[in-house]
């Protein structure tokens, strides 16, 4: 089962996102479960380095033909953060994904980049946006949730902006965090046709 997080923008969560939801599939009861870091910035394999997570196995993979080996022949659970400009990377890996999950930010200047993903996603494969650091209550997040559910692409989550969150590999992985990423797993398994 192979889960892409991607989103061509950098700095919208894909990394945080890839983490908690590998853990979240620890939780679930995956066993085993691999992360791969196709990110030359390596940002999910230093947060993994710095703290790791129980039960995830991390997988280095900053090329088309490491990101498409780690995922053919890995059995379990694997998530992959991808970089936000390598787009034959990206694509390596959008080919081969069971669901896509799409971090995304409240505001309408995300929306091209996110169209821009959407736009590399094979037909077919199921895929969900997830408004990461979001500020619950305010017009943004209203209108950016009413604006994926207009363009018929399911918001599979809403992460609440926190601190215990934004503290990444400096802190332990953040409860609510995890509960709300446990959501988003079982939402992108359940649209696997
Ligand atoms: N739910 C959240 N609450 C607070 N900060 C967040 C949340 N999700 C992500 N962030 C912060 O947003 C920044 C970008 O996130 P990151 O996962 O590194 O994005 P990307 O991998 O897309 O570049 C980081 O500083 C991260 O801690
Ligand atoms: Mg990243």
């Amino acid at each position: 089962m192979n889960i892409v997080v991607s989103n061509v923008k950098g700095g919208v969560g894909k990394t945080t996102t890839s983490v908690y939801l590998a853990a979240a599939g620890v939780e679930s009861g995956w066993d085993p479960v691999a992360l791969v870091d196709a990110d030359r910035q390596a940002s999910s394999a230093e947060w993994l380095e710095e703290s790791p997570v129980s039960g995830v196995e991390l997988v280095e993979a900053p090329s088309e033909r490491t990101v498409a080996r780690a995922m053919v022949n890995f059995e379990g659970l694997v998530v992959v953060d991808t970089p936000p400009g390598d787009e034959r990377i990206v694509r390596a890996a959008l080919e081969r994904a069971d669901a896509v999950v799409i971090p995304t930010r409240a505001g309408g200047v995300e929306f091209t980049r996110v169209v821009a993903t959407l736009a590399m996603i094979p037909r077919n494969t199921p895929h969900g946006v997830v408004v990461c650091a979001a500020r619950m209550g305010t017009n943004d997040l209203a209108e950016t949730i009413e604006w994926w559910t207009n363009e018929k692409v399911p918001v599979w989550g809403v992460i609440p902006e926190r601190v215990g969150i934004a503290s990444g590999p400096d802190a332990r992985l953040y409860r609510e965090g995890l509960e709300e990423y446990t959501k988003v797993l079982k939402k992108a398994l359940r649209k696997r046709s």
